[in-house]
């Protein structure tokens, strides 16, 4: 069975397929109005969303399902104590395909691990957020006509921002992507999303660190919200804030068809000002994740008993019951789960859940 935690769990064809998927849903929306007359989505959100609950909610309603779940696991038996793996036990009897946020990070691994419907990774904590990442690769292509040879630059927190490792790690089985990373020195993007790309001939990275020196290159710029409460010296988030702010002034420096991405909600890291200008294309963004899930919904159940699109095996992964992961955040500190781990091509040994070092 095919689920989709992280943006790697598709092959590079699948996520080719799914995008133009998404591309003739767009193009003959009447075509799958029906094709899902009987079939039924659990959103289980743990944690507050708008966009990605209400587009796959959306998403499930056009093409004919049903949608149950929660959107306050408050009001579900997790208030009682009750696991991820039981809960999803128990709403793989209810519904067709899963899709799962949580604030714990491999929350949605744990679940896969005993699902018996496909499980979509809706954003586990400052992990991963597949879902985002094929809209964002959606809206690239219908932005810009290509993926391959783009220059991107990443803007603000490239440390804690999911959907930027998430997008990372799908770009670097493109051609010839230059990514420039925008980012104060606190918010870095982590060595191990370089290291997992480190093999990718086709990807380089530049560090730079204000907008303005990088715009002009750009065929793409993807903002992210750089949060204050990230910063241990509030001087310091007063000394950089502006220059990780995009106005008007900033956008003339940019190509005529640079593309401004953000997974949004935004506070004030894209000025109001650049909402009319054509290359904001943020809330095209918004609707191409509505046809996106679409697409993911249609392809997870049409691949869920074919042996040839079963998850991919995952190089050096071990169990060892000696080992812990101390990062206070993963879904495996909190419930009884495996001890999975996995030592990469460097010899560091990661939590399989949530990719910290051990
Ligand atoms: N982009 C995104 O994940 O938005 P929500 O948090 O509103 O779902």
């Amino acid at each position: 069975m095919k689920h989709l935690i992280d943006p790697t769990d598709l092959t590079k064809k699948e996520t080719d397929q799914i995008i133009a998927l998404a591309g003739d849903m767009i193009a003959n929306k009447e075509k799958y109005r029906e094709s899902q007359r009987y079939g039924k989505l659990a959103t289980l959100f743990y944690e507050p969303s708008t966009r990605t609950r209400l587009s796959f909610t959306s998403a499930m309603m056009e093409l004919g399902g049903k949608v149950l779940g929660f959107s306050d696991a408050k009001n579900s038996s997790v208030a009682k104590g009750e696991t991820v793996q039981d809960t999803v036990r128990v709403v793989g009897a209810f519904a067709d395909v899963i899709a799962m946020r949580h604030n714990l990070e491999g929350a949605p691994l744990a679940a896969a691990q005993v699902s018996p419907v496909p499980i979509i990774n809706a954003g586990d904590g400052s992990h991963s957020h597949p879902t985002q990442t094929l809209t964002d690769l959606l809206t690239i292509f219908r932005e810009l006509g290509h993926i391959d040879g783009i220059t991107i630059g990443f803007c603000g927190d490239l440390k804690f921002g999911r959907t930027v490792h998430s997008l990372i790690k799908a770009l670097s089985r493109y051609e010839d992507i230059n990514v420039v990373l925008i980012a104060p020195e606190e918010l870095r993007l982590p060595d191990y999303i370089k290291q997992d790309v480190c093999d990718c001939k086709s990807l380089t990275f530049r560090e730079v660190s204000t907008i303005e020196e990088a715009i002009g290159d750009l065929d793409v710029l993807y903002m992210t919200r750089v949060q204050k409460e990230r910063f241990l010296d509030e001087d310091e988030f007063d000394r950089v804030k502006d220059s990780f702010v995009l106005d008007k002034e900033k956008m003339k420096l940019a190509k005529p068809k640079m593309a401004v991405l953000h997974p949004l909600p935004r506070v004030n890291e894209i000025l109001p000002e650049v909402d009319s200008d054509h290359r904001a294309a943020y809330f095209r963004q918004v609707e191409n994740g509505k046809f996106v899930r679409m697409a993911l919904i249609t392809k997870l159940l049409e691949w869920r008993d074919n042996p040839a699109h079963a998850m991919p095996v995952h190089k050096g992964v071990f169990e060892d019951a000696s080992l812990l992961c101390h990062n206070r955040k993963c879904i495996s500190c909190h419930e009884p789960l495996p001890h999975l781990f996995k030592k990469g091509a460097d010899g560091v040994v990661r939590c399989c859940y949530c990719d910290a070092k051990v």
